[in-house]
């Protein structure tokens, strides 16, 4: 589904990334896979799913919390791909549970910079070159948290909501551009991120949930991917709930 497409995945390492690297790989895609500092065995996986699926992956090291690494890192990759990336995959994150007396403004800011801050930097940086192209398609990660108001979530639920408005408006200033600009909203699912939320908390959504489990990583990718391709090629400004049921 995406033979000869140039994609950027942010997060690449874990989770959904991860997932989702392995399925534009196995899907003919050539990836940029990024992660926030060097890791041996993100190099070792990254090179034996590029041979596992004969295409070539990239990885590049930036972190979202700091907007010159982020912006020098962005210039290579625009680089080496020639000027051309196709596909824009905005998934890194980080979680962030607390009521609003308990959350300090540094933490605000901090979940701010990277759920959405340097996501518009890098989707301003691309979306640039795929302007020239006259083609693009962006996917960012929102999260049900950003959509239905759950207690405790005032940081990370708000800094997902930015990302699905932004979905929305980016979508109609570059829709002249041919460039397609869509969000996901995971509600539960099993990754790293929700290792760290209370038992309760998981629970609830669960059993709010009318499938009655938590989603995988792979689920999550697979609508990722048809968002990326020309399958998806009419669907453009919209956030996906991708969440069991819950809403
Ligand atoms: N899991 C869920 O239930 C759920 C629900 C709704 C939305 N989401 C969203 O889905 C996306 C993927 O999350 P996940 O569940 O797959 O969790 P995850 O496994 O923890 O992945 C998060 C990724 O973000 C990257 N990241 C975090 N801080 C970074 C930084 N400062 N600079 C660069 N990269 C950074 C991490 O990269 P490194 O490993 O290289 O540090 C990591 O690979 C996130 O945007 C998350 O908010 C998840």
């Amino acid at each position: 589904m995406l033979t000869g497409k140039n994609c950027m995945i942010t997060g690449a390492r874990t989770g959904i990334g991860r997932a989702t690297t392995e399925l534009f790989a196995k899907n003919g895609a050539v990836i940029w896979a990024c992660a926030s500092k060097y890791n041996e065995e993100f190099e070792e996986d990254m090179k034996e799913l590029s041979q596992k699926y004969n295409t070539q992956i990239h990885i590049s090291y930036f972190d979202l919390r700091a907007e010159e690494e982020v912006k020098e890192a962005v210039k290579k990759i625009i680089s080496e791909s020639s000027k051309r990336i196709d596909i824009l995959i905005n998934n890194a994150g980080v979680p962030f549970g607390a009521f609003l007396q308990m959350t300090s403004m540094t933490a605000l800011h901090q979940v701010f910079q990277i759920n959405f801050f340097s996501q518009m930097l890098i989707t301003q940086m691309i979306s640039k070159i795929m302007m020239k192209n006259k083609y693009g398609v962006i996917v960012n990660l929102s999260s049900v948290a950003g959509l239905d108001g759950e207690p405790g979530y005032t940081a990370y639920g708000s800094s997902k909501a930015a990302v699905a408005f932004a979905t929305k408006t980016i979508s109609r200033e570059l829709a002249d551009y041919h460039i397609r600009v869509n969000a996901v909203a995971p509600g539960l699912i099993q990754t790293n991120m929700t290792t760290v939320m209370e038992e309760s908390a998981k629970e609830k959504m669960i059993h709010g949930a009318s499938l009655k489990r938590a989603g995988t990583s792979k689920e999550v990718a697979e609508l990722i991917l048809f968002l990326a391709s020309e399958e998806s090629s009419f669907i453009n400004g919209q956030v996906i709930r991708i969440d069991g049921g819950l809403g």
